[in-house]
């Protein structure tokens, strides 16, 4: 009778480690998946200027909001707010006022990225606020491309021109000062990532 129960402790054991050693096995394969899935949409992103008709729809404009705000920031001060321009006219408008955002013409959506001064840290620390909203842009694009979607940054601080169009178009209030405009939308044909690695630019330790 005890040796029976041993036996069955024993079993139970094996059964056990055996278990433990498969969960071991399916987590290391998930994060192995995960890390592939990250590398593959940062190195697979590119530029997309020309988009289908097809409308982004909310529900991932919203996902694209959420990859902006997981953004670092200095002091997470978040200091930024964005706007979505989903009209007509107004896309119509900025295509013709930014220099090189005719590709705002096919899109059915921008978001807007602004640096929010009345957030942004003070006096000599305040221009992280660029750093801020290019860390959330750039996730932007990541998540645009990761759901299928294409985008480009299109430049507009720190010309003061651009700038000012801007303001004046989206009625910006002065503390807000947009960094870029994203188009978004369904990529309409394949565009070709450029392949940007280049060894002379990597330095250890010292020049
Ligand atoms: C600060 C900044 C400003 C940019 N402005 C524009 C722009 O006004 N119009 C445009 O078509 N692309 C613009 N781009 C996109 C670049 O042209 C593009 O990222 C670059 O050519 C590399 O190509 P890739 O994004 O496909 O890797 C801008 C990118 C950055 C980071």
């Amino acid at each position: 009778m005890k040796n029976r129960a041993q036996i069955l402790n024993l079993l139970l054991a094996i059964v056990l480690v055996v278990l433990a050693i498969k969960i071991a096995l399916i987590n290391s394969e998930t994060s192995t998946t995960q890390q592939d899935t990250t590398m593959e949409t940062i190195l697979t992103r590119t530029s997309v200027r020309s988009y289908t008709d097809k409308v982004v729809e909310p529900e991932k404009i919203e996902q694209l909001l959420r990859a902006a705000m997981s953004a670092p920031t200095a002091v997470n001060k978040q200091p930024w707010a964005f706007i979505v321009v989903t009209d007509r006219a107004l896309l119509d408008t900025l295509s013709v006022l930014l220099p090189y955002g005719k590709m705002l013409k096919s899109a059915t959506t921008a978001i807007v990225v602004c640096g929010d001064l009345n957030k942004a840290l003070l006096e000599v620390n305040q221009a992280y606020w660029v750093q801020d909203c290019s860390a959330a842009s750039q996730n932007i694009l990541l998540a645009a491309h990761a759901m299928g979607l294409g985008a480009v940054w299109t430049g507009v601080f720190p010309r003061e021109d651009r700038v000012a169009e801007v303001r004046g178009v989206l009625n910006i209030p002065d503390n807000l000062v947009p960094l870029n405009v994203i188009p978004v939308g369904y990529p309409n044909g394949d565009s070709t990532p450029k392949d940007k690695w280049n060894i002379e630019n990597i330095y250890y330790n010292r020049w």
